[in-house]
């Protein structure tokens, strides 16, 4: 009895290794029969729009995305399988970024949710309905740190916070990939875009990355190795250079890093021709130059730049690549179609595609999702609203049924989307006026006609936000405001005398200072997806309680962009008593002394802490206890405490843990997130909570470049977000 666990782990290892050498010994076979041409064939991946049957059955394509058509899929697989020389399945890979056909939130709203294990099932529902399609691949989970919203694709990441973006991107690949790669409803997940993507300077997107490798390291590359440590099958190479290297010819990076330190063996491939693009970045003379880049650098597999079909043979020839480098990518391409199946499964059952597309299971979690991730930002005891009481909707985002389900979700069909004004008119007495008919309508013509309705209303319900193409990929903005005459619109709502709750669906943090100011209540719902609408109706009446918390800063102005809580502390810490530029004497001398880090017209800090996000109820925290207040580097710390729900609403709260390291042999943030965890809790009620924290997690790049533990004193809070709780001192000996 007592020596059956290890009988049983033994028994498993070797299992494990037998299955491992299994599909080892089937790629060697198959490489053993393939002719170089074939080969670069399989690192070739194209785009539906351009494969036909006649260029599977010659192997020169490895991989086909963006076809999601179960018919045309067979028979691309049939070209594949039964007319190529050697009958090697292709890989059929897709965008499912936020759901597949059941929108899910953007990323950026289900890193509001501060939950795992719903963003897992988000992933387990996207891949089902895409698997069913014949999808095997998706490009996804990004978890790029986005720290300036003019960026237009922090709407697909999960936002500024490395470790958030860590669990959650674990968290993704976990659902996408199921308990098995072999399960005909597991996809291989692709973390990306590695790496810096999200620093691209200025916010415009593509742009430039000039990224320390300290900083690098501690806060850009944690989410990737979270991917890289849980398994993520695939990586996909940034189109951007970080510190002069674009990623795609970045040998450092994806072979010393990835592959060497993190002894990830997975496949690699390009983003959409960013082989072709290193002649537009200036670092490679012609296609060829590209392809000797790419595949030096460790790069697998070409996506659409055909700088690889077009000269790896050449290259190979020439001595300048080795074909021992092809095989070791041809390798990974098909251990990784091995391991998915394909071989002895290629087709997808036609009758079968989309079965479970929208069904009632996919869109309660959607529902679950959309409820998580709406954040609460103001409530002037205005919310919730009484159920069948007259409300006046409208705005551009009321009706949306296409913009609500964000960017990259080119599977959502809009027909399926329960809008807020459906959502709402289930519940309240409504009246309709849109008045702006999309976000960046400047036409209040019929306002008067809004107005005389106003007056039978008991609240205003104004769907304020974004399309969904003004944010995502090539989407970046100057100004991140609402567009229109969204700001001039909430504005004279606010003048007519009664309640306006703003809902502001959007792909980005916006700035909404004065829309705050000027509503009594207001819900920030990113773009919610298929069950926004219904999800939203239930959070202003009051059936569900708002919940999520912001996973990114908001800022009062653009101009304070890149902005994270988690920053460096300077020489000159924020004192709360920055002069602001109406307070300058007229004619005054120069003076820096006392002066802070911050902007005479914007100040120092943010407009709301990452965190931040209000509930129907209140929380306390107490009796916060420490195992212990010092501890050594191979210890565990557990933090407990009392969470009670000190309000009259049942609810959810996420509870967060933060740490400060005092002193380092460098700069060290002056918060960082360390844990968290949401919690369900009924009115009256408390809960004890625990978090465990192994000091190893206390670790950095220091000084010496090495990654470790410094000795020293460290504060910790507990607290709702960011910004809220008292300071604990520990120490770490
Ligand atoms: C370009 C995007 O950067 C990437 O995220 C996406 O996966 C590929 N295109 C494929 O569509």
């Amino acid at each position: 009895m007592k020596f059956r666990p290890i009988v049983l782990s033994l028994i498993i290892l070797s299992i494990s290794c037998s299955e491992r050498s299994e599909v080892d010994r089937r790629v060697d076979a198959l490489l053993s029969q393939m002719t170089l041409d074939e080969k670069i064939g399989q690192m070739n991946q194209l785009d539906y729009g351009s494969v036909n049957s006649e260029i599977i059955a010659a192997g020169k394509a490895g991989s086909v995305l963006n076809c999601v058509d179960a018919a045309r899929i067979n028979e691309l697989q049939r070209a594949a399988v039964e007319e190529s020389r050697l009958g090697i399945p292709l890989l059929m890979a897709r965008d499912v970024i936020h759901g597949f056909h059941t929108v899910f939130p953007i990323p950026l709203g289900q890193a509001a949710t501060f939950d795992a294990a719903l963003v897992e099932e988000g992933a387990r529902i996207a891949a089902k309905e895409a698997t069913s399609h014949g999808v095997r691949w998706t490009f996804s989970p990004m978890v790029d740190i986005a720290r300036d919203a003019r960026w237009g694709r922090i709407a697909e990441s999960f936002g500024e916070d490395s470790y958030l973006a860590s669990v959650l991107g674990a968290a993704m690949v976990r659902g996408y990939q199921g308990n098995e790669l072999s399960s005909p409803t597991s996809m291989a997940a692709c973390a990306k875009h590695f790496a810096g993507y999200g620093a691209s300077e200025g916010g415009r997107d593509y742009n430039t990355a000039n990224i320390p490798e300290r900083v690098l390291r501690n806060s850009y590359l944690p989410p990737f190795q979270a991917c890289a440590d849980e398994g993520a099958a695939t990586f996909m190479t940034s189109f951007n250079d970080v510190n002069g290297v674009p990623s795609t010819a970045n040998r450092w990076l994806l072979d010393e890093v990835l592959r060497g330190e993190w002894g990830w063996d997975g496949m690699i491939v390009t983003d959409w021709n960013s082989a072709g693009e290193l002649i537009a970045h200036g670092v490679a003379a012609d296609l060829k130059d590209a392809a000797e880049l790419s595949v030096n650098a460790g790069v697998d597999m070409d996506m659409m730049s055909y700088s690889f079909i077009g000269n790896v043979s050449a290259l190979v020839k020439e001595g300048k690549l080795q074909e021992k480098q092809i095989d070791d990518a041809v390798r990974r391409i098909l251990k990784l179609k091995f391991e998915l199946g394909l071989f002895e499964q290629p087709y997808i059952d036609e009758s079968n595609a989309g079965a479970s597309d929208y069904c009632e299971e996919h869109l309660a979690a959607a529902k679950k999702a959309a409820l998580e991730s709406a954040v609460l930002l103001k409530n002037e005891g205005v919310l919730p609203l009484k159920e069948g009481s007259t409300v006046l909707v409208c705005g551009p985002m009321a009706d949306a049924s296409h913009d609500q389900l964000g960017t990259w979700a080119p599977d959502g069909q809009e027909s399926h989307s329960i809008t807020a004004l459906m959502g709402l008119s289930k519940l309240f007495n409504v009246i309709y006026e849109p008045v702006l008919e999309y976000s960046r309508d400047y036409d209040m013509g019929n306002f008067a006609a809004l107005k005389a309705k106003a007056l039978r209303s008991d609240a205003i319900i104004m769907l304020a936000g974004e399309e969904a193409i003004l944010s995502g990929e090539a989407h970046s903005l100057a100004d991140v405001k609402l567009q229109g005459a969204q700001r001039e619109f909430i504005d004279a709502l606010s003048k007519l005398g009664k309640p306006l709750v703003t809902v502001v669906m959007a792909g980005r943090p916006l700035e909404i200072e004065q829309e705050l100011e000027d509503s009594d209540a207001m819900i920030y719902s990113f773009h919610p997806g298929t069950m926004g609408g219904e999800a939203l109706a239930e959070l202003i009446s009051g059936r569900a309680v708002p919940s999520g918390k912001l996973p990114v800063s908001f800022v009062h102005s653009s101009g304070q962009y890149p902005f994270y809580y988690n920053h460096s502390n300077t020489g000159r810490p924020n004192q709360g008593n920055e002069t602001l530029i109406g307070d300058l004497p007229l004619k005054a001398g120069q003076v820096s002394n006392g002066c802070t880090s911050y902007y005479l017209d914007a100040g120092y800090g943010e407009l709301l802490p990452f965190g931040y996000g209000l509930s129907y109820t209140s929380f306390k925290y107490s009796n916060i206890t420490l195992s212990s207040n010092e501890l050594h580097s191979d210890d565990v710390l557990k933090v407990e405490f009392e969470l009670t729900n000190s309000g009259d609403y049942d609810a959810d709260e996420v509870a967060m843990l933060f740490i400060q390291d005092l002193v380092g042999s460098i700069v060290r943030p002056v918060k960082e997130l360390k844990r968290f965890e949401r919690v369900s809790l009924k009115a009256g009620e408390s809960k004890h909570i625990c978090f465990e924290l192994p000091i190893k997690e206390l670790a950095f790049y220091g000084l010496d470049n090495i990654f470790k533990v410094e000795a020293g004193n460290f504060k910790l809070w507990v607290a709702g977000n960011s910004a809220d709780g008292e300071a604990i001192p520990f120490k770490v000996i």
